[in-house]
């Protein structure tokens, strides 16, 4: 039983690039070991995740992931049953939405900006399919 799950998520101050790394070191141990695939995508202290697993193992990696301290504000937007994975791809691919180009953000949104508190799951999600089709998620699976 699979299920696709997506939050956003503020980092709290003081987290930055050595925060980021570490986390990703994290996930890229953790999840193999669960059967967890996904991305980390972010952008000027806003978080943007997707993780594909079994139901169980994803739901306990979300609450696990929800109460750590390195972020706040930790808003699920999206929790669905799959028939099968669309980042199978990936331990936890990563994107940094900064170095993308901007038109890809403003197709899906007023302003250049990533901002998932302002538009529905079904767009962010459609955002990560489209960083997946312009093979802009760099990492190892
Ligand atoms: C934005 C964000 C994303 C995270 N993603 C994952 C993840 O995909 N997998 C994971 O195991 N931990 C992830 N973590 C870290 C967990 O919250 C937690 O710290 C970690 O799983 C505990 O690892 P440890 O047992 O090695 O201390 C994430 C944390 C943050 C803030």
């Amino acid at each position: 039983m699979l299920v696709r799950l997506l939050y956003a998520s503020r980092a709290a101050e003081g987290v930055g690039a050595e925060e980021l790394l570490a986390i990703l070191r994290q996930s890229k141990v953790h999840n193999p070991e669960q059967g967890v695939t996904g991305v980390l995508c972010w952008s000027e202290g806003i978080f943007l995740q997707v993780l594909e697993g079994g139901r169980s193992v994803v739901n306990r990696l979300y609450n696990r992931i929800a109460a750590d301290p390195r972020h706040t504000q930790v808003e699920l937007l999206s929790y669905e049953e799959i028939v099968e994975r669309r980042f199978a791809g990936w331990a936890m691919g990563e994107v940094n939405l900064a170095r993308l180009n901007p038109a890809l953000l403003l197709k899906y949104s007023e302003r250049p900006v990533l901002d998932p508190y302002a538009v529905s799951g079904a767009v962010s999600m459609a955002l990560f399919l489209e960083l997946m089709a312009t093979a802009s998620i760099v990492g190892q699976p």
